[in-house]
């Protein structure tokens, strides 16, 4: 089982460090580690933020465990040697073009939701998130037209075989739960997610076990905070996945608990080859300081146990010391408690 752990910039680092220590305490046989540079830190050593040599250790790995990357000391470069380009550079380079944000309402929390508790109560989500097209990877530029302004362009497409493998997904996921998708577009401006829709239409008819629903982003983010227990699987594109998922964070209390997994096509001997990380950034605010949420990651590290290495009793094992640390009260400042990052990972080790 080698992971490949890239702790990155900002809360990357301690973040990280609570996950693997509870990856350690299951004491899995055969578990390696290899870690790697990624994010400002990579560039302030090596020059870029996704050096030939972390690529390497990635390929080289059955997963990779990932903590965030993003410092403002770099926003000046030109956009290839921004922190971001670690991630992205990953997830095009890797392939991962499914990305999974599960978001479910720990109880006992209900009333740390932005939503009111009743409300709140009920959530119980997948986003299914397309992770290598739409217009974060399009061509995109600032030129100068005729008339002497800037103009700042990027380009959305999204080809139907990448509307197709990632519609199959949601679907499968839908499968797996309680059998509805909703899709979100743009489909009534964009011609990108016109396509979008028809496409998702025709993966449909293989799927007649899953009630298919269509929405409007805008839509979507309403019904989110409205209703957010009638969802069960939401599959969307890059960008508009980007943006629910950090608003379905809040709704179920804090960015410091949604994890992620972001899988492609390859697979290792246990499973899917994968990439696992928390969906919040490197928060520059509170780093070095010990102060941060590690949840989302550990939750991530218990992902990975699931696609990547095939130990979903371990993963289950991990999501359930998670949810009675939570449950005990032990919690980190997002969510109102005083629990620093090391006093999290350890109350969940002990859980474990
Ligand atoms: C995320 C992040 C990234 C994204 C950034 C860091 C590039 O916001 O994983 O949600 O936009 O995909
Ligand atoms: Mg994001």
């Amino acid at each position: 089982m080698k992971i490949a752990v890239f702790a990155g910039d900002g809360i990357g680092p301690e973040v990280t460090t609570q996950a693997v220590r509870v990856l350690q305490a299951l004491d899995l046989p055969g578990m390696e580690l290899a870690y790697g540079d990624v994010g400002g830190m990579a560039y302030y050593k090596h020059g870029h933020p996704l050096p030939e040599a972390t690529l390497e250790t990635a390929r080289a790995c059955d997963a990779i465990l990932f903590g965030a990357v993003g410092d403002f000391s770099c926003d000046h470069l030109e956009r290839h040697l921004r922190p971001e380009q670690a991630i992205l550079g990953l997830r095009a380079a890797l392939s991962l073009f499914a990305n999974l944000r599960p978001a479910t309402t720990f109880p006992g929390l209900e009333h740390m939701s932005a939503l009111r508790p009743e409300i709140a109560r009920e959530i119980d989500l997948l986003i299914v998130r397309e992770l290598n097209g739409d217009v974060y990877f399009g061509e995109k530029g600032i030129r100068t037209l005729d008339d002497g302004r800037r103009q700042g362009w990027d380009m959305m497409s999204y080809a139907d075989d990448e509307v197709r493998r990632i519609a199959h997904v949601a679907f499968r996921a839908a499968q797996g739960r309680k059998g509805r998708l909703c899709s979100v577009d743009k489909a009534n401006v964009l011609e990108t997610f016109q396509l979008w829709r028809d496409v998702v239409i025709e993966v449909s008819s293989e799927y007649p076990d899953v009630a298919l629903e269509h929405m409007y982003v805008d839509n979507a983010a309403m019904q989110l905070v409205r209703a957010p227990g009638a969802f069960d699987v939401v599959v969307t594109g890059n960008m508009f996945g980007d943006i629910l998922s950090d608003q379905a964070s809040m709704c179920v209390g804090s960015i410091g608990l949604l994890a992620s997994a972001s899988l492609g096509e390859r697979q290792t001997e246990f499973g899917t080859f994968g990439l696992y990380e928390p969906i919040h950034g490197s928060a520059p605010d509170i780093a070095g300081q010990g102060k941060a949420n590690p949840m989302a990651t550990i939750l991530s590290a218990a992902m990975m146990l699931r696609h990547s290495f095939g130990r979903e009793a371990e993963a289950a094992r991990i999501e359930a010391a998670v949810a009675t640390t939570l449950r005990d009260g032990i919690l980190g400042g997002d969510l109102g408690g005083t629990y620093g990052c090391e006093a999290v990972g350890q109350a969940v080790c002990e859980r474990l």
